[in-house]
């Protein structure tokens, strides 16, 4: 009986000392924030929604699976953030206006967008076929143009806002075998760019982000289908692509994407950040 309790206070003398140790790394950079991350359900945008949500932002998750978008928005409200999940499919005009429709009763405004949904495609020009183009245009390049249309107005009238899109190395290099996927990231490396350049006086800054091989289930979904039986080998030849001889992870993506979405970078607009474990410098 006595040691049952003691255990119990152990426990909760445990949890008190993790919750100070996890408050004492916040440090509130996104206070009072209204944010937005696409694909938060999974991988690096439910990395990015929870650290923007431990650093005091509310985050709205704009996710097309409802199962993974609820648990992240339970995680992350469990923990005592606030965020809120919205189905979305980010490729489909409707579903976008929809979305922000209902963001928009609870908020009038958005401080920060983060791009951040993709799927991923493997094939040269002659096995990709004109479907698959067809989807990772919808899903990887014209979801930044409706997402973003949708509420860089609203941004602009305020003269305030931040835009975060997901790259990738694909965005700046060849990649073999990603004939679809490189023709997606080198556009939202353009349309960066572009609206970088459109809304600078608007104050709004927009960069991207261009990692290299991160580990998430993107990585493991990929490996499965495309190396059935050869999982682990495929796995040790992609991590070391990297120089530095492993994967990214969603954390440290999510780092960078804090970084440049709280005011320490307000002097960083219309720039393409590589994370890459040195694939671009050192390879
Ligand atoms: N993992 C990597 O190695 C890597 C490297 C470079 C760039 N990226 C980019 O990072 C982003 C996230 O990748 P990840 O590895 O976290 O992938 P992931 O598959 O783990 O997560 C992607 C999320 O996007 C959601 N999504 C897909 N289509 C959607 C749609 N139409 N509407 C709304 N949500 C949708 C998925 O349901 C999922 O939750 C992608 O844009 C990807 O291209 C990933």
């Amino acid at each position: 009986m006595f040691s049952k309790r003691c255990a119990f206070l152990f426990a909760l003398y445990i949890l008190a000392v993790s919750n100070q140790i996890r408050k004492q790394y916040m440090s509130g950079k996104l206070k009072d924030k209204i944010s937005v991350v696409t694909g938060a359900g999974s991988g690096i945008g439910k990395s990015i929604a929870t650290r923007f949500a431990n650093e005091g932002s509310m985050v709205y998750l704009f996710e097309i699976n409802q199962e993974t978008g609820l648990n992240v928005e339970e995680a992350i409200n469990k923990e005592g953030g606030k965020s809120r999940f919205i189905r979305c499919n980010v490729a489909d005009e409707k579903s976008v206006k929809e979305a922000f429709n209902s963001l928009l009763k609870e908020n009038s405004r958005v401080d920060i967008l983060v791009n951040n949904a993709g799927v991923s495609h493997i094939g040269n020009i002659e096995n990709t076929n004109s479907s698959d183009m067809d989807r990772l245009y919808q899903i990887n390049v014209k979801s930044i143009y409706l997402v973003t249309r949708e509420i860089i107005g609203t941004m602009a009238a305020g003269q305030e806002g931040i835009i975060l899109n997901m790259a990738s190395i694909a965005s700046k290099i060849g990649l073999k075998d990603r004939f679809a996927y490189s023709m997606s990231k080198g556009a939202v490396l353009s349309m960066t760019m572009s609206i970088a350049h459109d809304y600078i006086e608007s104050n709004i800054r927009c960069n991207c982000i261009c990692p290299a091989r991160v580990h998430t289930p993107f990585v493991d979904d990929f490996l499965k289908k495309n190396y059935p039986g050869k999982e682990k080998e495929m796995f040790e030849s992609l991590s070391r692509y990297q120089p530095i001889g492993r994967m990214g992870t969603p954390d440290e993506i999510a780092n960078l994407a804090l970084f440049l979405c709280s005011d320490e970078s307000s002097f960083i607009t219309g720039v393409a950040y590589d994370i890459d474990g040195g694939v671009m410098n050192l390879r």
